[in-house]
């Protein structure tokens, strides 16, 4: 069984060698090459093809489905950048500050059809079941972002509706690359739903982690401008849980009257005080347990699951 470094390397040599975008209008392809080239860690793409390795073996199904993640998720980090304002992704301009806002719009439109295109090249004996976890999740994933917008300006949010928000935006999509990769490498239901969920609680705690590092990472290693969540007023789980302490409210008040810097400065002391940075660390802790044992449950011997493992500890514990 290979490891998540060597699949992500071999998606890496197939992606430069496969991209499906045309040589004409450049204005419309180079913003779309310019963000696959920037990097990303190309996670979705490698867990469609080590789920694909777990079962029957990486075949070209796996990587006409890892492409199609892989457009997908860059698509949806175009557009997340034009909803968030970020002006950096990946240690570089965001699309939309380099090449404007239309743009953005539109190459993050086309990426998203390539993704599928790419998919439509998977064998017809699986197409009808793949399209069906693909749809169901994109439009999982629009639900989601709606919901992250919408809790911007909500003053109430519970941190079991942020909870369902996170997984609709970010962990059913690695969810579904499991679990695609699963079917179109012919693996039994009950194998492909443990992965699913797997992959579902995994992404939670992965989003928990992100909101962490949005606060608390440093630019140079998380490739984003950190505090974008503060600026934004996100309802992450460490604004949320900080709400929860009522010494907190005064301060947080007081906070929002300053300017966005002094904001974030603030806001990143009162997370420390209070300790939320260790209740981040429990509830993630909490959801990668959630996922292992759904990840026990495949009827595999252990090692060939010893690689999703060792993914997982890594994406959960990585301080970049
Ligand atoms: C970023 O995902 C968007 C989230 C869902 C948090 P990644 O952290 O996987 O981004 P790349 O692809 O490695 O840049
Ligand atoms: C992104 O969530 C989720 C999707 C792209 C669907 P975030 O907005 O937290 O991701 P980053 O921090 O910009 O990568
Ligand atoms: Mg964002
Ligand atoms: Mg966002
Ligand atoms: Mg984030």
């Amino acid at each position: 069984m290979r490891s998540f470094q060597e699949i992500s390397l071999l998606f890496e040599q197939y992606l430069k060698a496969s991209l499906p975008f045309p040589g004409h209008q450049e204005q419309l392809y180079e913003p779309c090459r310019y963000l696959l080239e920037a990097g990303g860690k190309r996670v979705r793409p490698a867990l469609c093809l080590m789920a694909g390795e777990l079962f029957g073996g990486v075949n070209d199904d796996a990587y006409h489905a890892a492409m199609a993640v892989e457009l997908f998720h860059n698509f949806t980090l175009i557009h997340d950048d034009i909803m968030d304002k970020a002006p950096l992704r990946r240690g570089k301009p965001t699309v939309h500050a380099k090449y404007g806002l239309t743009t953005g719009i539109l190459s993050g439109d086309v990426m998203g059809i390539f993704a599928y295109h790419c998919l439509g090249m998977v064998k017809p004996e699986y197409l009808q079941k793949v399209f069906q976890v693909f749809n169901k999740t994109a439009i999982e994933v629009c639900e989601g972002q709606q919901w992250d917008m919408d809790f911007e300006a909500q003053e109430e949010v519970s941190i079991d509706e942020y909870l369902k928000m996170i997984e609709l935006k970010t962990s059913v999509l690695l969810a579904a690359s499991l679990q695609i990769g699963a079917i179109v490498t012919g693996a039994p239901d009950e194998d492909a739903r443990h992965l699913y969920e797997f992959g579902k609680n995994m992404g939670i705690a992965f989003q928990l982690q992100d909101d962490y590092l949005d606060t608390f990472g440093a630019e140079e290693k998380i490739g984003k401008k950190p505090g974008g969540d503060i600026r934004a007023n996100k309802k992450t789980f460490l604004a949320l849980k900080t709400r929860e302490v009522a010494e907190a409210h005064p301060v947080m008040t007081e906070l929002m009257q300053k300017e966005e810097d002094e904001r974030v400065d603030g806001m990143r002391r009162l997370y420390l005080d209070l300790n939320i940075d260790e209740h981040s660390r429990n509830i993630i802790n909490q959801y990668s347990e959630y996922s292992f044992a759904h990840l026990d449950k495949i009827n595999l011997p252990d090692d060939r699951k010893q690689p999703l493992r060792q993914l997982a500890a890594w994406l959960l514990n990585r301080q970049y």
